[in-house]
């Protein structure tokens, strides 16, 4: 396969401009952990304004719990409702439209301050965090849809990189000397405004998914057209015909509706594959690290916390890199089980240290490896495949139903994980990570045997593979047995 000549300077282009929609939801998920102590003061002003009393520790706590949180209740409601846009105004005009709410909410936050309000940073939270759940479902069956098979897994961790990239400029920019502070924080969280002024002028002169046009539309001279264009080669004939293959299946299948999706069996399998690996993303821990690793590291007894955590955003934009590189090669399901195993080594290591931190000081830097070689494994492979594993998993009629089920459980788990962690630390102490140690070695235990490989797959070809399970009675079959099904239906 040569895939130096599928990189076409117009599918990258398709493809930078939609992942601007994962930086931006990477950039609100990190933006808000560095100035915490300063957009507290403000809220604690702005209520001494109103009421002339200074607020109580509960409230303010209270407050502030709800303006980080409303974000992933934002992502839930924008990841469940992916498929109310993506069929009616097709993949890369449902990523334009979007931005209207990155616009709104650059406003009520960016503003937040002048007119004395935290409810505006509240509500503008929130509609950031819609924006980001559509981008999760988006981005991905945009990203899926244009690349061809062979550069699927690649083009589609550069979601995963945006958003990582996103982390990283928001704990940059989140810094004291740079942002992160009395005058200039709520420009921090205005800024979203500019990468959503980018992906307005970018999209347009992107083309539509081929698949949407051709599957959804049945447009064929278009979807023929883009896809010329997006492999710089005028034999599409390859693609055109794995298309109108899926396009055959779907004539069976029809659009397919949420609950049609948990009720046939033939996506039973397809489907509790997604969950978990989303649930195995979340549950990992992971954002433990991104929302609270100043605090972890502050109790670790490190000395500039602020800078570990940047290093924490370093490591995880570089594995994720890594990644990009090996995925083609080694596959989703050998680095998601290597990504799971090597995150409950480090949380072991992690506990070790921090049990151990008051009888030995030098347990810190063991806490500090820890954490990086935590937050390096989980972007080997529990990072960025789930995100765009599940567009694999399934075929055109249920996709858009799939990645809103899969997006709401992922971002439901985030949800619990960024709500809870401070309260079980608190019970758990140090042995926090003994909890996520044993649901990491749980997923790696399941995606051994149920996840099948997708690597070097036509969509048809997976689907297939799934049909052919479902109707001999399924759940017996190892991922070995259900590659060669795969293969098998493409003779
Ligand atoms: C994944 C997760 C997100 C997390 C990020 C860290 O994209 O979905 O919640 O913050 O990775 O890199």
């Amino acid at each position: 396969m040569d895939s130096g000549k599928q990189i076409t300077f117009p599918l990258m282009m398709s493809v930078g401009a939609a992942v601007i929609g994962s930086l931006q939801f990477g950039y609100n998920t990190g933006v808000i952990n560095a100035p915490q102590k300063i957009i507290e003061k403000f809220i604690n002003e702005t209520w001494f304004e109103r009421y002339q009393d200074p607020i109580t520790k509960n409230s303010l706590t209270a407050i502030w719990s709800i303006s980080v949180s409303i974000f992933s209740v934002g992502g839930i409601f924008g990841s469940f409702s992916v498929g109310l846009f993506v069929n009616r105004f097709g993949r890369r005009n449902s990523m334009l439209m979007a931005n209207v709410l990155s616009f709104i909410a650059a406003t009520l936050m960016g503003f937040s301050k002048m007119a004395s309000s935290w409810e505006m940073l509240i509500v503008g939270r929130f509609v950031v965090g819609l924006y980001s759940g559509l981008s999760t479902g988006f981005v991905p069956m945009y990203v899926g849809e244009v690349s061809p098979t062979s550069l699927r897994g690649a083009l589609g961790t550069l979601h995963q990189l945006g958003i990582v990239v996103g982390i990283l400029i928001a704990q940059v920019f989140g810094m004291e000397s740079i942002m992160g502070n009395d005058d200039l924080w709520p420009l921090l969280l205005g800024f979203i405004f500019i990468p959503a002024v980018l992906q307005c002028i970018l999209l347009p002169l992107c083309p539509k998914s081929p698949r949407f046009l051709l599957i959804n539309k049945n447009e064929e001279n278009k979807a023929k057209a883009v896809l010329k264009k997006l492999r710089g080669t005028t034999d599409v004939s390859a693609d055109m015909q794995e298309m109108k293959e899926e396009s055959r299946q779907m004539m069976r299948e029809k659009k397919v509706t949420i609950p049609e999706l948990f009720r046939s069996h033939l996506y039973r399998q397809p489907l509790l594959i997604a969950v978990v690996l989303q649930l195995s993303q979340q549950l990992s821990g992971i954002n433990a690290v991104f929302y609270y690793s100043t605090r972890i590291f502050e109790k670790a007894g490190v000395e500039q916390p602020v800078y570990a955590t940047i290093g924490a955003g370093v490591v995880n934009t570089a594995f994720t890199v890594v990644s990009l590189f090996v995925v083609e090669r080694a596959g989703r399901r050998s680095l998601h089980l290597l990504g799971l195993l090597g995150m409950a080594g480090s949380a072991v290591l992690m506990t070790i240290a921090m049990a151990l931190l008051d009888q030995l000081k030098w347990m810190s830097y063991l806490c500090i490896v820890a954490i990086f070689s935590f937050v390096a494994f989980f972007e080997i492979g529990p990072g960025p495949i789930p995100w765009f594993i599940v567009a694999e998993l399934f075929s055109q009629g249920p996709r858009p139903s799939a990645i809103a089920v899969a997006g709401l459980s992922n971002w439901t788990a985030n949800f619990i994980v960024g709500m809870g962690f401070q309260y079980i630390e608190e019970l758990c102490g140090p042995y926090v990570f003994v909890i996520f140690t044993v649901l990491l070695l749980l997923f790696f235990i399941f995606t051994y045997f149920k996840v099948p490989e997708t690597k070097g797959r036509t969509f048809d070809e997976i689907s297939a593979g799934f049909r052919q399970t479902a109707a001999t009675g399924g759940e017996k079959h190892s991922p070995e047995e259900l590659n060669s099904l795969g293969a098998d239906s493409q003779l």
